[in-house]
């Protein structure tokens, strides 16, 4: 092969690979996000949350049930969450583990029940390991905020990676609702 023909080959060679390159990042841009949405909700507010991440962040998503459904009355809900924290029970889930290999990123959703996650959440997350996933923990409440959800979550998972947290009002409905969008915004999970 002559010098000049040698050189034309490398050089349409190396723009093909830069081409090719270019391609894999197109394909990238438009890749389904690795994005799964878990939520528990017992009045709606956590299921009206998780279904506005996934409208604007794409995914998938799954609801947290357990095998003894919760009880119609508040009073009595409270009374059954109560003993559930008192012994540190895992209320069993109906709701099939999702396999999360195929996820990168977890936005976990919930109410917040006397002052910490609902004892369901911990059963899903003593069930799967977050180890090097993204995490962006929202919760619905009335009035505590996190409270000590965010606290609980990083001990269980030590090795997640987690995003800045949010809650959302969510006593009788959801009253700022459009907080999430900018949220999404802030963490890199909407546009
Ligand atoms: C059993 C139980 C305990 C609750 N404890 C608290 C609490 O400690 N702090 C709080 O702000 N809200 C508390 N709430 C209110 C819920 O967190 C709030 O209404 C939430 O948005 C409901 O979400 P959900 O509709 O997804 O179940 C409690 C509600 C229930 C049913």
């Amino acid at each position: 092969m002559s010098r000049f023909s040698r050189r034309t080959c490398l050089k349409a060679a190396s723009c093909a690979t830069a081409l090719s390159l270019l391609g894999g990042a197109r394909a990238a841009d438009k890749a389904e996000p690795r994005l799964l949405t878990v939520y528990f909700s017992w009045s709606g507010s956590s299921k009206t949350v998780a279904e506005e991440v996934q409208r604007l962040a794409g995914g998938d998503i799954v609801r947290l049930e357990t095998v003894e459904p919760y009880p119609e009355s508040y009073n009595d809900t409270v009374e059954r969450s109560k003993k559930e924290r008192e012994a540190n029970a895992r209320p069993a889930l109906k709701t099939a583990l999702p396999d999360l290999d195929k996820y990168d990123t977890i936005v976990l959703a919930h109410a917040i029940w006397s002052g910490c996650m609902p004892m369901p959440v911990r059963t899903f997350l003593d069930a799967v390991d977050l180890s090097g996933k993204r995490v962006a923990h929202v919760t619905t409440h009335g009035g505590s905020g996190l409270g000590r959800s965010h606290v609980e979550l990083a001990q269980i998972e030590p090795e997640a990676l987690l995003l800045e947290p949010h809650d959302v009002y969510g006593w009788h409905g959801v009253r700022n609702l459009e907080s999430v969008g900018a949220w999404l915004k802030r963490i890199g999970l909407a546009r």
